[in-house]
């Protein structure tokens, strides 16, 4: 049984020759050939050479470098050993010789399913962690949440590289909380999505603040298209190659951006607090997600922004009322978290012993030592979990 689907690309010229390799990949265990057109980055691109040699390899070399394509398999009618030469300089470790032969293909398909399952398995490749912060209100903090935990994720001792990528639609507000002035947003990456490669990404992120690169949303709706959601997953795929972590902020949005963003995030953190109106909204929130297949549960994580340990409604009845447990509370502090926002500045800039700066500080920890799948780790590195529930 094959551990993984390999999806694969094949992208030939000479007549029959693509549907002779997909007749021979159909039958092999485990193998998805994707239509043209199909966002989805392929494991595997099946190249076949044409007139102009080094257009051809400057094409393969940028892909395997942007990380675009996981590995390429290159066919040409001839091959000399220039050829040769130049595509193993390039990265390609297998040829496939004309007229094809089934035998060669499977055995080589069987190499490339060796070659991933090591480097799956190998520490370096990037799998960076998708973490959805959504409000289930408006104005319950889902942007102080999600900027102040990227900038803390990104103080973390093995200095993670953070993007945060700002969902709202036209209110998009991440670029004042962090005083940022934008010139690109991701309008602008959606609308050149076949231009995208880890130099173009790189420029159009320009220099992080305060530890995190940020990808702004578009503040005006001319010219662009909405993005639509295979899209957006193939950006957000492609980050997951660069980045350790990529926060977003998705606001309330409940529409097909937002769902697509849940489907593919790590940890979907929701964001609340202790009145009656929000708790219900949570509540509604979970049912929905699970109802459309989206939890396993566990993945959605509670938080509970504002909180006053003396407050009307308590935790155990939130607990009760959205029957889930409580994953982080972050206290109620006014002054520090309007100090931060009219500054343009984190929390921890304010007042790097706050409570509320702490608490931040904890969850990131938290949810970074989940994914090292080791709490010792988080003692280790002096984070202190302030406020684990
Ligand atoms: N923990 C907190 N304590 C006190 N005020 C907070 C806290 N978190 C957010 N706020 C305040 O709530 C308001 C809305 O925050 P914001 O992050 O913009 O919410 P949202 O993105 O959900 O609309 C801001 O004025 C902010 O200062
Ligand atoms: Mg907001």
């Amino acid at each position: 049984m094959p551990d993984h689907i390999i999806r694969v690309n094949i992208e030939t010229h000479t007549p029959g020759l693509g549907d002779q390799f997909a007749d021979i990949l159909r039958s092999i265990d485990g193998m998805l050939i994707q239509p043209r057109g199909d966002t989805h980055r392929p494991d595997l691109l099946i190249y076949e050479m044409g007139e102009d040699i080094e257009s051809d390899f400057q094409t393969i070399d940028s892909l395997l470098e942007s990380n675009t394509v996981g590995d390429v398999i290159l066919t040409a009618a001839t091959m000399d050993s220039v050829m040769l030469l130049q595509a193993m300089k390039t990265g390609v470790k297998e040829f496939f010789s004309q007229p094809v032969n089934e035998e060669e293909v499977r055995e080589s398909i069987e190499r490339f399913r060796e070659r991933l399952r090591q480097t799956r398995g190998r520490e370096g490749v990037k799998t960076g962690r998708i973490i959805n912060v959504m409000g289930s209100k408006g104005g319950v903090g889902t942007t102080s949440v999600a900027v102040n935990l990227a900038a803390s994720m990104a103080q973390g001792e093995s200095a993670p590289s953070v993007v945060l990528v700002d969902l709202n639609l036209l209110y998009g507000e991440v670029p004042l909380f962090l005083s940022f002035n934008p010139t690109y947003d991701w309008g602008t990456l959606t609308k050149n999505i076949a231009r995208l490669d880890a130099t173009y990404l790189t420029n159009v992120l320009a220099a992080p603040v305060h530890g995190v690169h940020i990808l702004p949303a578009p503040s005006q709706m001319n010219g662009y298209e909405l993005p639509n959601p295979e899209v957006l997953e193939h950006l957000l795929g492609f980050m997951r190659g660069l980045f350790d972590y990529i926060i977003i902020d998705a606001g309330q949005s409940f529409n097909d951006l937002s769902l697509k963003s849940v489907e593919i995030s790590d940890h979907i953190l929701l964001v609340s607090v202790l009145s009656l109106p929000c708790l219900a909204n949570t509540n509604k929130l979970f049912r929905s997600l699970s109802d459309m297949g989206y939890l396993p549960r566990g993945r959605i994580k509670v938080i509970i922004n504002r909180y006053l340990k003396n407050s009307d409604i308590t935790l155990k009845d939130a607990e009760d009322s959205i029957s889930e447990p409580v994953f982080w509370t972050v206290p109620n502090d006014y002054r520090t978290s309007m100090a931060a926002i009219n500054q343009g500045v984190p929390l921890r800039a304010i007042s790097a012993d706050a409570p509320i700066s702490k608490s931040l500080m904890g969850m990131a920890a938290e949810l970074a030592a989940g994914d090292e799948g080791d709490a010792e780790k988080k003692k280790k590195k002096g984070w202190w979990p302030f406020s684990k529930k």
